[in-house]
């Protein structure tokens, strides 16, 4: 989703701004532009396409000064152009923006400025700070008055960066992320802490409601009423700037191929919190599970596996579904969130939700310096390092991982989990051996319109987990069900054009769900099994190594991640950023 990033230092902006910009991809977008001051003016490059591509067209990094603002925009108001593209400059040129969120009462605010002689350029929500900006600054020159001004009309959540015509950097934040960087060579302002992570290691978390004036001479920061704020600045892990492909060709598949490692080490650097997330489960009145895409996903894993071992009922409740049932919540329940990213705008708002009704909040989540995560009275880390591919695929095991965790500390070792044996089980499925059988899969897949995959009990969320995968890098019209459902309609749709993968472990599912496979195999359909056992039913057959019996859903998702990216690369999509997705989806 959309990236912000300023720079304010000794440097030459516009490189470091496309650098951060690029850093930053896997966000999502589909323009990006970066405005720069120089000689008393504020200028303006800009684009739609892929940071390289834009900046080969309209040469962004030659774009001179030491100070710069840049974005990458994912669309929301106003198609995918080049005029639409951020930043915007206001009418007068004295400010441009860059922004992140969506300001409801933009239309109103517009409306008002063109009354007061200020024009708009383009179809975006965002232009209008642009010009409520200027507006401000024309009746005082006092660039802080005009930033408290502006955030006491905007409606919405929306972080902005803004450079002004006297080489003031300035940003506000409300409910989207910002964070500033203190390099030895300069000062950052970004959503994400990879836009400058190779420059800065101090940091700091602007809070909601706070702005932060950058100047060469120093930084301050306010709340919305104008009042200083002070801060601590702190360390940011060197991890994170540990983000390059390497040998692999794709994101994706690095991340694919990391899981032996990251599996058996989730939750590792918050050890205690997740001996507290157990003991506050164990207690609790009530337990709700939250989260979205695959975080929904891990959550429906997690009902399974806390009913049968645990012996606690937990309710399942898709993220964006919460602001509709806000009755759910009980006093003195725990809502457990579930999110890589932590800052996805659902999640974060089925979580205020939870908290009004006065819900405790424990977070699963990778960023450890997210909104989400700031928000828990627990969070416990993923710890599976940065997920860049937009279809989260490490950072689903890894919340396996640790909601596994969690119930065998609750159930008292019941299950006997040996995370290290899962790991060395997903490194066989990993093999070149293995990697080129799916291959061959995935090749019968490139002009398949139609999959179901079908699975039952606790892999009816692995079903739907695989779903997702081959819709998001694939393209191709995938639908997860639980297989009993097949002959209450969906068996219409089977027929030979039909692709179905059928996730058949052999424990108390596999006869029902071989069944089905009969059921589709005779109405033509091609069946794909995903199973440790053969069957004459399966046209194509992908092995599961053997595994204990509460295992399986660790060991059934590596080779469907393996066949979507396959697939998307035979398609020649981009299995690291799917058209029209974000990795961080920071708007409702
Ligand atoms: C977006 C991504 C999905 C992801 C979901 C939840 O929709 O495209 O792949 O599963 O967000 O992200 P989160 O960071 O909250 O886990």
């Amino acid at each position: 989703m959309c990236s912000i990033i300023g720079y304010l230092g000794l440097n030459e902006a516009a490189p470091i701004i496309v650098k951060g910009l690029k850093r930053m991809e896997y966000r999502g977008y589909d323009s990006v532009g970066v405005a720069t001051f120089s000689n008393d003016q504020i200028m303006v490059r800009k684009g739609v396409g892929r940071v390289i591509e834009v900046n080969k067209t309209v040469k962004l990094e030659e774009l001179s000064g030491n100070v710069g603002i840049g974005h990458t925009r994912w669309a929301t108001h106003g198609m995918v152009t080049d005029t639409n593209a951020h930043p915007h400059p206001s009418s007068t040129g004295e400010v441009a923006i860059v922004h992140n969120g969506i300001i409801e009462n933009h239309e109103e605010l517009k409306n008002d400025l063109q009354k007061n002689g200020y024009s708009f350029r383009s179809q975006t929500d965002s232009e209008v700070i642009a010009n409520l900006l200027q507006y401000h600054y024309d009746k005082t020159r006092n660039i802080k008055q005009a930033i408290v001004d502006t955030v006491a009309v905007l409606k919405g959540d929306y972080a902005f960066v803004a450079v002004f015509e006297d080489g003031t950097l300035a940003a506000a934040r409300f409910h989207e992320p910002l964070i500033i960087g203190i390099g030895k060579k300069g000062y950052f302002i970004s959503s994400d802490v990879l836009g400058f992570v190779e420059h800065a290691d101090d940091v700091i978390y602007l809070d909601n409601k706070e702005f932060v004036i950058i100047r060469p001479s120093g930084i301050q920061i306010f709340d919305f009423e104008a009042n200083p704020v002070q801060h601590q600045i702190t360390k940011v892990s060197k991890e994170f700037a540990d983000v390059y492909k390497g040998e692999y060709a794709h994101f994706t598949l690095k991340e694919i191929s990391e899981q032996p490692l990251t599996i058996p080490k989730s939750g590792d650097n918050t050890k205690l919190e997740l001996d507290l997330a157990a003991d506050f489960i164990r207690h609790a009145k009530a337990v709700y599970i939250t989260g979205s895409g695959t975080s929904y996903n891990s959550a429906l894993v997690a009902k399974f596996l806390f009913a049968k071992y645990a012996k606690i009922k937990i309710e399942p409740i898709i993220s964006s579904e919460a602001h509709f049932s806000p009755d759910v919540f009980e006093q003195q329940s725990i809502l457990v969130a579930l999110s890589q990213s932590g800052e996805s705008a659902d999640v974060l708002e089925a979580v205020k939700i939870a908290q009004n009704s006065g819900a405790k909040i424990i977070s699963i989540v990778n960023i450890m310096t997210s909104s989400l995560a700031q928000m828990s009275s627990i969070a416990v880390g993923l710890g599976c390092g940065p997920e860049i591919g937009v279809a989260a695929t490490k950072s689903f095991t890894s919340q396996l991982a640790i909601l596994y965790k969690i119930v065998e500390k609750i159930c008292g070792g019941c299950m006997g989990l040996d995370l290290s044996e899962v790991a060395e089980t997903v490194r066989k499925e990993l093999s070149d051996d293995s990697k080129s059988k799916i291959k061959e899969i995935a090749k019968r897949l490139k002009n398949v319109s139609d999959i179901y995959i079908l699975g039952r009990g606790i892999h009816y969320p692995i079903a739907l987990e695989s779903s997702l995968k081959l819709k998001e890098l694939t393209y191709i019209h995938a639908e997860g069900l639980p297989g009993g459902e097949l002959k209450h309609g969906p068996l219409a749709l089977m027929d030979s054009n039909t692709h179905v993968i059928m996730i058949n472990p052999d424990d108390s599912t596999y006869s029902d769900t071989l069944t089905s496979a009969r059921e589709i195999k005779a109405r033509g359909a091609k069946v794909i099994g995903i199973s440790d056992k053969p069957s004459d039913v399966y046209d194509y057959w992908i092995e599961l190594p053997r595994i204990e019996e509460s295992m399986y859903p660790f060991v059934e998702i590596i080779p469907i991640q393996l066949l979507a990216y396959y697939a998307a690369v035979e398609k020649d999509t981009d299995p690291d950023y799917p058209r029209n997705l974000a990795k961080s989806v920071t708007v409702k």
